[in-house]
């Protein structure tokens, strides 16, 4: 397996994610894009996150960047016509999501470390992560289809193909089709260690990517599982060409991510998911007080190992000053 230590520092900007000990340089934006003009919609139960057409996601991303956001995560948000049971949608290399890779990085290269979600449930009718085929989770003919995808993605220039859908043998299939192709600078940031969690609601909701049946128990992990589980998926991830290790959710697994980051020889990754955004804005209006809990969450993810932290919170974490 082709093993690319240089990866994490091919740019200024992943060094300065990865190494630079502050903990605002840590964090990861995420942004949900639609297709259309002048597009902003608000999200149900996730205050100040905002569905976006391009062009007024340029404008955010402007506003962010200005108050030292250097790391952002892109959701693609499919509409209804254009989702089919293998995702084709994501094989057309106009599609928003690879648009609005190229217009960041020509704005601002190598200034800003550009994450790209690669999954199928938000372009499958079925809603499900994985090809579906009588009732069953097709895993092999999925990671094909995920590997295909991944090459749209690194030629619109992401830095991490962040791939979510917990199939079996992704990252392996991934690298190698990154290497066949000569993307050999292009990054992989694996959710390898994804809990069947109940804290993912107001996300699929603004993704428009719950399964129209049943649930992702077969491929998500269950929230019950032990450690073993949890070292197992983070060790075959890193073996297979993961450059970066991700645990999430992250506030109810803390400790997995505490025992994930001591055994793993690669960057580690939490997600402080939509339902634990949505807990903190819920609990209260006043500002001074959502500030002090929002610090408290941040310091438990590095205390615990998190090298990276994706929150919806890093956005009014920098522009009020709550971290350094
Ligand atoms: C897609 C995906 C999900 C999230 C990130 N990527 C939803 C899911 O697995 O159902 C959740 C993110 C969040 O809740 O903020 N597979």
């Amino acid at each position: 397996m082709n093993i690319r230590p240089r990866i994490n520092r091919a740019t200024v900007a992943r060094r300065n994610l990865l190494h630079d000990s502050s903990l605002s340089s840590s964090l990861v934006q995420p942004y949900f894009i639609v297709e259309g003009q002048g597009v902003n919609d608000s999200i149900e139960n996730m205050p100040g996150i905002q569905r976006q057409s391009i062009d007024v996601l340029m404008n955010t991303i402007h506003d962010d960047f200005a108050i030292g956001i250097r790391n952002v995560m892109l959701f693609p948000v499919m509409p209804a016509g254009m989702k089919d049971p293998h995702a084709t949608a994501c094989l057309d290399d106009t599609m928003h999501l690879y648009q609005a890779v190229r217009a960041i990085k020509e704005a601002y290269g190598d200034q800003i470390v550009v994450m790209t979600d690669l999954c199928l449930c938000t372009s499958t009718d079925h809603g499900h992560c994985g090809f579906v085929e009588h009732n069953e989770i097709q895993n092999d003919s999925s990671v094909e289809q995920l590997a295909r995808i991944a090459l749209l993605h690194a030629k619109s220039g992401t830095d991490y193909i962040a791939c979510s859908d917990m199939m079996d043998g992704r990252v392996k299939h991934i690298r190698q089709a990154l290497e066949r192709a000569h993307q050999h600078t292009t990054g992989i940031m694996s959710y390898a260690v994804k809990y069947a969690s109940a804290f993912y609601g107001p996300f699929r909701g603004a993704a428009d990517s719950s399964p129209e049946t049943g649930d992702r128990r077969t491929y998500q992990m269950d929230p019950r599982a032990g450690y073993k589980e949890a070292l197992l998926e983070a060790s075959l991830d890193e073996a297979e060409g993961a450059d970066i290790i991700m645990v999430k959710p992250g506030l109810p697994y803390l400790d997995v991510l505490r025992r994930v980051a001591d055994s793993i020889n690669r960057p580690t990754a939490v997600y402080n998911v939509s339902g634990e955004y949505s807990m903190v804005m819920n609990s209260t209006s006043d500002g001074a007080a959502r500030g002090a809990m929002v610090q408290e969450i941040l310091a438990s993810f590095q205390r615990a190992g998190a090298d990276i932290i994706v929150s919806y919170h890093a956005r009014e974490a920098l522009g009020n000053g709550w971290v350094v």
